[in-house]
């Protein structure tokens, strides 16, 4: 239709999307394949048939089996590869990347090859796509802060090559404020941060988030509207919240597209912007996201292009990148 045309033309960006929950069902088999392991499923139909989850845990066990099939560089090479290629076709121009390194190194694959398969793509997309991007290293949660702080200290050799640091994984009971350490040494060593938060969690978790961690940017973020003066606060430091509405959707953070919370947010003067998180798993890229909003929130067309004009403020660039965006 020509909305979605519209849409899908519009120059966006994907600040909150993460590498190993990008594998489209086909590219899961085929590595699963190519490195001899067995999935449980054996056609793509049938493993996109079981994404379908009760909450983030849920989501979680999948998202971590489906990691076992990333094992060489050239798995990390081509999952990025086949992200960024799809992003370019939906009219992403800035896509900020994290990736959770912790789910591969402790299986013994070692932070080169990681490193060396997702840099690589993001080079040549650079190049064939003229597509600006960023990398960021996302730690566990649900882990302990030494176990981050080695995260941060195994990267450090690529410093030059990393934007921010960001955490993931599972929320309630793990806190913001375990890891103030952790983002401290993150701020100290240069590093822009960012940390999943309010997605389950409650608008606490946002508030730790904002003054024990002082993260550049919230992802999710939605539990704060619970929070009248957190939401002021926010607003009044234009605090960047990627918010993912399919991914809301599917992990059941609301009951239907119509619950979701984006327009309230907006309402409140908060800087809000629209991302993928996880697309094969909750079906949809930045444009399928923008339109399930529009669709079930009566988002104007005015307020879809501040969206995406919020996500170009919102990126980790410098004023100059930031000008060319523009
Ligand atoms: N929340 C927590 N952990 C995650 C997510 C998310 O949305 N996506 C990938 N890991
Ligand atoms: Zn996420």
């Amino acid at each position: 239709t020509g909305i979605e045309a519209f849409v899908r033309g519009l120059p966006k960006t994907d600040l909150h999307m993460h590498i190993e929950g990008s594998i489209e069902p086909q590219l899961m088999l085929d590595l699963a394949a190519r490195n001899g392991l067995k999935l449980r499923w054996d056609t793509a139909e049938a493993l996109r048939g079981a994404y379908r989850f009760q909450n983030l845990q849920s989501f979680l066990d999948l998202y971590f089996e489906g990691c076992k099939v990333l094992v060489t560089e050239r798995d990390f090479h081509d999952v990025t590869r086949a992200y960024l290629r799809r992003a370019h076709e939906d009219g992403v121009i800035r896509a900020e990347l994290f990736i959770g390194p912790q789910s591969f190194t402790e299986r013994g694959t070692p932070i080169e090859a990681l490193m060396s398969g997702v840099l690589g793509a993001m080079e040549e997309a650079r190049r064939e796509h003229g597509m600006s991007l960023g990398l960021m290293i996302s730690v566990h949660r649900h882990r302990t802060e030494p176990d981050a702080m080695a995260v941060l200290d195994q990267v450090m050799p690529w410093k030059d090559h990393i934007i921010g640091i960001g955490m993931g994984g599972a929320e309630v009971g793990n806190p913001p404020s375990k890891f103030a350490r952790f983002f401290q040494a993150a701020r100290d060593r240069g590093f822009r941060t960012t940390v999943h938060a309010g997605e389950e969690g409650p608008a606490a978790y946002v508030r730790e988030a904002l003054d024990l961690l002082q993260v550049d940017r919230i992802d999710h973020g939605n539990a704060c509207l619970a929070d009248h003066d957190l939401v002021r606060e926010l607003a009044a430091q234009r605090v960047p919240l990627t918010v993912c509405p399919l991914s809301n959707l599917r992990l059941k953070v609301v009951s239907s597209m119509r619950e979701h919370p984006l327009k309230a947010l907006m309402a409140h003067g908060l800087h809000v912007t629209v991302n993928s998180d996880d697309p094969p798993y909750f079906d949809g890229y930045v444009t399928e996201n923008l339109l399930a909003c529009r669709d079930a929130l009566g988002l104007s067309t005015e307020e879809i292009v501040g969206l995406v004009r919020n996500g170009v403020e919102a990126a980790f660039v410098t004023e100059e990148e930031r000008q060319a965006l523009l």
